[in-house]
């Protein structure tokens, strides 16, 4: 493998592993990516440019699509409308970018033959009892509640389609909850960072029970990378780093870091159909695989998280006031 195409490689996820790989491999690597709001191309800055190459786009251009899906040897698709809170005020990006994106995606590597990698999410098993000592494996049925993850539900149920029905040479990957570095103020651990750092008190959801598996976004990163050189094809691999906490601790743990009093947080109005709990077994990824996470210890990689928002406020500073103007208009 040589060159390869990621999607959504200025969102999140997608420019840490971006990061990560070209770091990794001498790989050449093509971003493909449409700059929505939470596209952000200073999250790759700095890449070696003799291997890399940006191309604002939309998934769903189809002849674009095709011809840079024609130049690689396996694309890797993160693009996606990702926040459950945007998808319950307005669902039809998620259908047009996490449904007929991916119909787009698999379509061109269907016609070229390149391998494809599909990332996905837990939320797709829908959600645990917050007593209940079961998590997620391969084998859950699917049940996502929201917009977002019936949409990312669908996606993967397409590329399992192309698979059987077609040969796609496809694998996917569902993660839980990521943190780290270049994460968009809007999700959980960004936007009570950086409510602590102009002080604002932090805003727990309900009563701040639900609980979430963290895993650190760099540890997806190698996970993935795993996933593409030695995966089966066909197969499903669930990534998780037994990181379950409930939203409360992480408000806790923060509020210490910086020297706060662990209860200064405000309870704010709940999502509608919130997801009590997710929890990941990532049995099958350990031992087909060999992959183990390296960000065992999560106070850790949240201090460390903290310090990066710290030291990068010109990065998440222009997108703040809208989004906590969203928020407020939420009741959030
Ligand atoms: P993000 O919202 O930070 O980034 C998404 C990126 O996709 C942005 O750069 C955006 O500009 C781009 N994009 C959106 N629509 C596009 C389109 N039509 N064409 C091209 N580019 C488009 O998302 P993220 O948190 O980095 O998530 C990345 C992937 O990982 C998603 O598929 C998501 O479902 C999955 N995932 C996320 C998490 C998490 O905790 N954030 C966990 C598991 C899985
Ligand atoms: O599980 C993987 C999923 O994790 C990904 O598929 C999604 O793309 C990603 O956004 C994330 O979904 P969540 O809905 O779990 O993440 P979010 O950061 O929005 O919220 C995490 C938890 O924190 C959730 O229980 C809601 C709660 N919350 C969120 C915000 C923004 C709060 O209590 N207060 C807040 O201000």
């Amino acid at each position: 493998m040589q060159r390869i195409l990621v999607t959504g490689g200025a969102g999140f996820i997608g420019c840490n592993f971006v990061h990560y790989i070209m770091g990794h491999s001498r790989l050449h690597v093509t971003v493909l990516d449409k700059l929505t709001y939470a596209g952000n191309r200073a999250s790759l800055a700095g890449l070696p440019p003799e291997r890399f190459e940006f191309v604002k786009g939309d998934i769903c251009d189809a002849a674009l699509v095709e011809k840079l899906t024609g130049q690689v040897d396996a694309v890797v698709h993160f693009a996606a409308e990702s926040h459950n809170d945007n998808s319950l005020e307005e669902p039809r990006p998620f259908v047009d970018t996490n449904l007929v994106g991916t119909f787009t995606l698999i379509e061109a590597a269907r016609k070229h033959g390149t391998r494809f990698h599909h990332i996905s999410t837990d939320e797709v098993y829908g959600d645990l009892a917050l007593d209940d000592p079961a998590r997620f494996t391969e084998g859950s049925v699917y049940r996502p509640t929201s917009p977002y993850s019936a949409t990312k539900a669908g996606s993967d149920l397409l590329v399992r389609a192309w698979v059987r029905s077609f040969g796609l040479r496809a694998t996917i990957s569902n993660c839980s909850n990521n943190y780290g570095p270049y994460q968009h103020v809007e999700k959980f651990i960004p936007r009570q960072i950086t409510n602590l750092l102009d002080g604002i008190r932090p805003r727990l959801y309900g009563e701040g029970r639900n609980v979430r598996d963290w895993i650190h976004v760099e540890d997806h990163s190698s996970a993935v990378a795993a996933i593409l050189e030695r995966g089966r094809i066909g197969e499903t691999y669930l990534i998780g780093a037994d990181g379950e906490l409930s939203n409360r601790s992480v408000v806790e743990k923060l509020l210490v870091q910086v020297g706060q009093s662990p209860d200064a947080y405000d309870l704010v109005t709940d999502r509608p159909g919130h997801d009590l709990r997710y929890a990941i077994d990532s049995g099958k990824l350990r031992r087909e695989l060999g992959w183990t996470p390296r960000y065992g210890d999560f106070d850790a990689g949240l201090a460390a998280t903290v310090r990066w928002y710290r030291d990068n406020e010109a990065w998440w500073r222009p997108k703040k006031a809208e989004t906590e103007h969203k928020y407020a208009g939420q009741g959030h």
